[in-house]
């Protein structure tokens, strides 16, 4: 049996922390915006080379919040890909906006630069080209999308960039940390993440007063003093556990980050071998291994027989967002995003933690080599 995440295992490393932290805050009483989630603030925020951080409910929350922040709103569209977690254009649907797509780079997996251009050619080219405000990239797997080309695009069409970070704590793009290349950076804690905490949470990272002040009013009714509504906010606000969970874990990141660097070198090293695709680092990025997904043409018959000698694997994402059925108004067709299609039916991720063992990564080595043997074309 190899799992394919193993949280169990990095909780028995860092109990006695995640313990001695969360003791406190019973002992304390204090559970929503007191001094944990304060301190986390700051310290995400200057993790990331940024001045503000505002904590929230979760990642989902984190790109909401951060969109309403910007302005985004009824009638407005964002340009974003379709090979991402739904919950990319979901933030953007709840706002009253309109998600665009774009293909994605076929090495990297996230969003297409020269795509990019050619759909806002495309739009400028027509009246309602000017509904498009923002331009969302998605640092998906843990690999930074091409911030260079994407920051000197959206600056030239004058758009706002809203990075969607949830899979990338820690991965740098040019030596600068993911989240602060655009106006607002995005982040989810959800436990399996490469930062996560025993619940949901999340937060939108900024180097603009502005947005942090506005933020702090959105996830909070509005209130500016105790009572005091200025606008129509809601409640999404990290909670005192989780943020002193994340302080203990933020200690751990680098040093998880560069295992998962470590251990994807191991596995490209035993798998590539095998013919399949294995995922690389690409121009100027450092990908911090959120998944490690490979593709090959045999994906479902691989899965399959995996499955069967207990290694469990999982799609990241099977069905791409301007495909699901919540999606259908839009109007795309199947052979739109022709890289976003034809990778969804290929991309496999394997097992991968910082705690896995060397025997757990040849076991699917192995495995993987089996299947192959007895399946001659990848
Ligand atoms: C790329 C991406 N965006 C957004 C989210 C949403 O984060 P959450 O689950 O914390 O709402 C996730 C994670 O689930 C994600 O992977």
């Amino acid at each position: 049996m190899v799992p394919f995440i193993g949280l169990k295992r990095q909780y028995r490393g860092i109990e006695k922390e995640i313990l001695s932290a969360t003791r406190k805050i019973f002992e304390k009483g204090r559970f929503i915006l007191g001094e944990e989630v304060s301190a986390f603030e700051k310290e995400f925020a200057r993790y990331c080379g940024v001045r503000h951080g505002v904590g929230v409910g979760s990642g989902t929350d984190a790109l909401y919040l951060a969109l309403k922040a910007a302005g985004i709103g009824e009638g407005d569209e964002v340009v974003t890909v379709a090979n991402s977690f739904i919950a990319t254009s979901l933030a953007i649907s709840f706002t009253g906006a309109k998600p665009l797509f774009v293909d994605i780079d076929p090495k990297t997996y996230t969003m297409d630069p020269d795509g990019l251009e050619i759909l806002l050619k495309r739009e400028k080219a027509k009246r309602d080209g000017r509904k498009i405000k923002a331009v969302l990239p998605v640092h998906l797997y843990g690999h930074p999308a091409d911030m260079g080309s994407i920051m000197e695009i959206a600056n030239r069409y004058d758009l706002i960039v809203i990075e969607d970070a949830c899979q990338a704590h820690g991965a740098k793009y040019g030596g600068k940390k993911v989240g602060s290349f655009g106006a607002l950076g995005c982040f989810s804690f959800y436990p399996t993440k490469n930062l996560g905490g025993y619940g949901d949470g999340g937060m939108v990272v900024t180097n603009q007063k502005r947005y942090d002040k506005k933020l702090r009013l959105l996830r909070n009714y509005g209130e500016r003093k105790k009572y005091r509504h200025i606008l129509k906010g809601g409640n999404s606000r990290l909670d005192e556990i989780q943020a002193a969970i994340l302080r203990v874990k933020l200690q751990y990141l680098d040093r998880w980050n560069e295992q998962r660097r470590r251990q994807a070198k191991i596995y490209t090293e035993m798998l590539a071998p095998l013919g399949v695709v294995c995922p690389s680092e690409r121009g100027r990025a450092k990908h911090v291994y959120h998944l490690y997904v490979i593709r090959t043409r045999k994906r479902d018959g691989l899965q399959r027989f995996l499955r069967r000698r207990g290694i469990e694997t999982l799609i990241h994402y099977p069905i791409p967002i301007h495909r699901q059925k919540a999606y259908k108004e839009l109007g795309y067709r199947k052979d739109d995003l022709p890289v976003t299609k034809r990778w969804a039916g290929k991309i496999l991720s394997l097992p991968f933690f910082p705690e896995m063992t060397k025997s757990e990564m040849e076991e699917v080595r192995q495995q993987i080599e089996k299947f192959f043997t007895g399946n001659r074309s990848r």
